[in-house]
């Protein structure tokens, strides 16, 4: 037995692919096209582990993803390769439509072709598991409730609409051709590895260099985080025992303005790492917002708790003090990924 993961070198998949080899031996075909999101060192414990196959490639590569299907016969392909940040689709959507979109179409014909080759038994069993976000759902007013599977699709941004429109290609390719698919919708993600874009770990480095941590507009904006491993275990629960065409929101019932986020961030630091000029919280600086802002994102996460009895073991305060730790830890993994491209990022993004 064996799976495919796409985007394994990134923020989730990779930890997804330390967590899978943590707790089993079946090996793991990791293809990822190791864009500036895209970090080989997060994989850097699995070097000579014959669990682990690492190939460097693109998901819309038809011929590169159908020779590894028919080489390595997998019994499901767990899908994270995505463009995946909010901000880079404004300035540039293109990516995101090329990977998320037509990047998913090309996978799913792939998989379709290979499944329809399996044997009976094999045929039931395969699962293709995309990985999808709860931006698709648009943005919640204060008093509205949490998404729920039921909600209707209103993506506000080029990422969430490339993401939406992935999740009804995938829909498609069950309800039309059977091809045995589950489609997780999970929240706002923080912990290890994650790249120096997104809010918790932009907030973390630029505090250690003395810089301004920006809040985009009031900073009142609400997220919904949940700690990255309990993403990991709500999909290894749907790929064990999800319904097949059936989609489950993962969530960590912890809603926090984006605000309360940077002062934990700060006030976690002033404890662990004390500045001699004073509070980090000083950094705090409010810049323009970004366009067409979702205002709160909650997710109801009761469908996978009621079917597959899963809960993150998380709290967002365990989570976070071992994440601002990790990243004390990690100076050397901070100072790679702040490579050219990522500092070319920082001043357009910036100024
Ligand atoms: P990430 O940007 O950190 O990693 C994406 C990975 O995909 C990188 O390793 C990159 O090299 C790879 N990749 C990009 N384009 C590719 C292509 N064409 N072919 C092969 N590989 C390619 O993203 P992430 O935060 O780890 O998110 C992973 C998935 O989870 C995405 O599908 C995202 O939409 C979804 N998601 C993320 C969050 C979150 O909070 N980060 C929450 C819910 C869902
Ligand atoms: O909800 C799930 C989604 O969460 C995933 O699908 C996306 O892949 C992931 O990037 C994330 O999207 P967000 O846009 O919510 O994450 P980001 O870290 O970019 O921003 C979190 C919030 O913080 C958001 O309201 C914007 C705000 N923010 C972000 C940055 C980078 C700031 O105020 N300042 C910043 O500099």
């Amino acid at each position: 037995m064996t799976i495919l993961v796409t985007g394994g070198a990134g923020f989730i998949g990779s930890n997804f692919v330390l967590d899978w080899l943590r707790q089993s031996d079946e090996p793991v075909v990791n293809l990822d096209a190791l864009t500036y999101a895209g970090n080989l060192e997060n994989l850097a414990s699995l070097q000579g582990d014959a669990r682990h196959t690492f190939v460097k490639g693109d998901i819309g590569d038809r011929a590169l993803v159908d020779r590894l299907l028919a080489e390595h016969r997998p019994r499901a392909v767990v899908h994270f390769a995505a463009e995946s940040h909010v901000d880079r689709s404004i300035h540039g959507p293109g990516a995101f439509m090329k990977t998320n979109v037509e990047g998913t179409f090309t996978l799913l014909e792939a998989a379709r072709a290979y499944w329809g080759t399996l044997a009976d038994d094999a045929r039931a069993g395969f699962r293709f598991h995309h990985v999808s976000t709860d931006e698709v759902y648009g943005s919640l007013k204060p008093e509205d409730p949490p998404f729920a599977e039921t909600n209707p699709y209103e993506p506000n941004s080029p990422y969430s609409a490339s993401k939406a429109a992935s999740d009804h290609l995938v829909r498609a390719w069950h309800h039309t051709y059977g091809l045995p698919v589950v489609t997780t919708n999970c929240s706002n993600n923080y912990g290890p590895y994650h790249f120096p874009e997104k809010l918790i770990p932009l907030m973390i480095v630029n505090a250690l260099a003395g810089k301004p941590l920006p809040v985009y507009g009031d900073g009142q904006q609400i997220r919904d985080w949940l700690y990255v491993t309990d993403h990991c275990s709500g999909i290894r629960a749907v790929l064990a025992g999800g319904r097949v065409g059936e989609t489950y929101n993962i969530g960590g019932w912890n809603e926090k303005a984006n605000i309360d986020i940077v002062k934990t961030v700060c006030a976690l630091l002033d404890e662990l790492r004390p500045s001699p000029e004073g509070s980090y919280a000083r950094l705090i600086t409010y810049v323009k917002d970004r366009p067409g802002h979702d205002r709160r994102y909650a997710i109801d996460a009761r469908k996978i708790e009621r079917e597959l009895g899963w809960r993150p073991a998380e709290t967002f305060e365990t989570g976070i003090r071992k994440t601002v730790q990790w990243y004390l830890d990690h100076p050397e993994w901070v100072a790679r990924v702040q490579s050219g491209a990522y500092r070319e990022w920082l001043d357009k993004q910036y100024g």
